[in-house]
């Protein structure tokens, strides 16, 4: 399945999801196993998706604030990356995400079969971090896919919208923070009451036979997670386990990079899961 295979329900945020009609609601219900009384939650969209800019970007990108806003990757931007990932793992690690680059650098060195020439596909992406901690590792052959379109001015990532992914294979997928939100609308993404887990599919068919799939989502806690989902409106899901389990169960799961003990289990602290395509 490729994105543009997709259903199309008739509406694309962003949007207050409270406006969607009864028989959307209840595909939400039944995707993800809510009770017959559950309603969206009312909370209007922000005038502008990247709000929350300054955190969202890691702090040695700061200087290029202006022009990520603008959608662009320089070569000065990815040269800055780089060299954050070599020197300081946690200045190329977005301030809303603590712990995240290193969790992401440990879950790539898990994987023993990926060379510098192995295809690594990263799905959703505002800033290049996670391209900058891959070409750091030697990697060469990068490509990003996100709803937003990034003009990339570096030969070293090439850029695809989530719409076309299905038209090459990977060896690797990386995914941090962005299925949550697939199907919401809040990037301006068609309302789909199954976009995350269309989503996991879609990466499934993308990768190459024995690929790999690391996958960071928002996970309810420890204590709650037995409950139904969370979906806060158009901003994004907190995952249960059975929602977990839904999503992954094509694959093959090899581990779980939890975040270190005392950590909120919240969007801001989110497990990466290492996944096998079987
Ligand atoms: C909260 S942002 C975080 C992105 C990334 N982890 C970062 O920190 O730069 C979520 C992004 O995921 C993108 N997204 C959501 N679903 C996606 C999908 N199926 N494929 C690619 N991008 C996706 C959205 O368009 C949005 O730009």
């Amino acid at each position: 399945m490729s994105l543009n295979k997709r259903e199309y329900y008739g509406f694309t945020g962003p949007m207050n999801l409270i406006h969607l009609p009864n028989n959307i609601v209840s595909l939400f219900r039944d995707s993800y196993n809510l009770p017959d009384s559950w309603q969206f939650p009312d909370i209007d969209p922000e005038p502008n998706a990247s709000i929350c800019w300054g955190a969202q970007v890691p702090t040695s990108l700061h200087p290029s604030l202006d022009t990520l806003k603008s959608n662009v990757w320089t070569s000065e931007i990815i040269d800055a990356g780089i060299c954050a990932a070599r020197e300081d793992i946690d200045s190329i690690t977005p301030v809303h995400y603590p712990n995240a680059g290193k969790m992401i650098r440990d879950a790539i060195n898990k994987i023993p079969s990926l060379d510098k020439n192995s295809k690594i596909l990263i799905a959703g992406s505002v800033s290049p971090w996670i391209e900058s901690i891959c070409l750091a590792n030697q990697f060469t052959n990068i490509t990003t896919s996100d709803y937003e379109v990034r003009k990339v001015e570096d030969d070293r990532i090439k850029f695809v919208h989530a719409n076309d992914i299905s038209d090459t294979k990977f060896d690797l997928i990386i995914s941090f923070s962005s299925i949550e939100h697939d199907g919401l609308g809040r990037y301006g993404d068609p309302i789909n009451p199954y976009g995350a887990f269309n989503a996991v599919d879609e990466f499934y068919e993308s990768l190459n036979d024995n690929g790999y799939l690391l996958c960071g989502i928002p996970v309810l806690p420890e204590e709650k997670k037995q409950r139904p989902s969370l979906i806060q409106g158009h901003l994004c899901v907190i995952f249960s386990n059975k929602s977990v389990q839904k999503l992954f169960r094509k694959f093959k799961m090899l581990d779980i990079i939890k975040q270190p003990d005392g950590w909120n289990a919240n969007w801001q602290h989110q497990p990466i899961y290492i996944l096998q395509k079987q």
